[in-house]
């Protein structure tokens, strides 16, 4: 029997842990892969979602995603990837990291690590795990053409297929004063969505990403006051979005096999 694997990166709190929880409330043989920087936050997090399902095996790698080494850290999973009972269903990226500082006043570092974590990694991510585990062969159907790796092929399959999601924010359309390295990365992560949703759609893999508004989690925390009243004022819904507002809309486009290239906003109207 298949054991399905679900990776989450930032799955060790906020947003990605929503999404954990979401997928295994749904899903009794729903397995998972969790990629953080903290170790205790990931331990206390596969705690939490053991105690709701003791059945499901959960995965945890510690790495910090900002560096461009983290993907040797990612070798745990070899085995899993030679195991022909198992198998990575899809990928949820849910890391990140707020900057706030206008670009006059942000260091060369400061700029590339941000974009380094909120964009660079979910490439790298992305390029890993179609390397190791989505184009291996026998496991998907292939374009009849290997020579030509982009050539676009007729993919009429219903079959589940694998979906990744990018979590993207709505700084990246809307914008925000004093967030214009935040939404350079969050834009990026939408336009790769959406060409690669073309590149690799035809081996039955959907991309797709998710634009979150103010969602309640540490990285709004410590938002002042009454800069958190003036963004709710902006909102048609009068208050900051749940973490799992967020989740549910990852288990629903990652459900759906028609949706692909689709950058979905929740934000309870901030950008309309
Ligand atoms: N909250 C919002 O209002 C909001 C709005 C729009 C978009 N988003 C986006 O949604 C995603 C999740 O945000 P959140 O609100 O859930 O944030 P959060 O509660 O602060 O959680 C951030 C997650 O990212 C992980 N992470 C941070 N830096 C990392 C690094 N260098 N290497 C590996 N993992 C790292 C953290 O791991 P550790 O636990 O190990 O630190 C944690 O699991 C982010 O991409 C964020 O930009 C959030």
């Amino acid at each position: 029997m298949n054991k399905k694997y679900l990776a989450i990166t930032g799955g060790s709190r906020g947003i990605g842990f929503s999404v954990a929880k979401k997928f295994i409330q749904n899903n009794a043989k729903q397995n998972l892969i969790l990629i953080s920087k903290n170790h205790e936050h990931l331990s206390s997090a596969k705690k939490k979602l053991q105690e709701i399902n003791p059945n499901v095996d959960i995965i945890t790698i510690a790495t910090d995603l900002s560096s461009h080494s983290f993907v040797k850290d990612l070798n745990i999973l070899k085995e899993l990837s030679t195991n022909s009972n198992s198998q990575i269903n899809g990928l949820i990226f849910s890391h990140g990291k707020s900057f706030s500082k206008i670009l006059l006043s942000s260091s060369e570092q400061a700029i590339a690590e941000n974009i380094d974590l909120n964009l660079t990694a979910n490439m790298l991510l992305t390029k890993y795990f179609l390397k190791n585990f989505f184009l291996r062969p026998n496991l998907i159907s292939k374009p009849s053409d290997e020579k030509d790796e982009f050539k676009t092929h007729q993919n009429t399959e219903k079959t589940d297929g694998i979906s990744i999601i990018n979590i993207s924010s709505v700084i990246a359309i809307k914008g925000n004063m004093g967030q214009s390295i935040y939404a350079a990365g969050k834009a990026g992560l939408i336009g790769f969505t959406k060409s690669l949703a073309r590149e690799i759609g035809g081996r039955n893999i959907r991309v797709n990403c998710v634009l979150p508004g103010f969602i309640d989690t540490d990285m709004t925390r410590d938002i002042p006051i009454e800069l958190k009243a003036k963004f709710i004022d902006d909102m048609i819904i009068k208050r900051f979005g749940d973490p799992e507002e967020i989740a549910d809309a990852c288990y629903f486009l990652h459900n759906n096999k028609y949706i692909t290239g689709q950058a979905l906003t929740i934000d309870g109207g901030l950008s309309v």
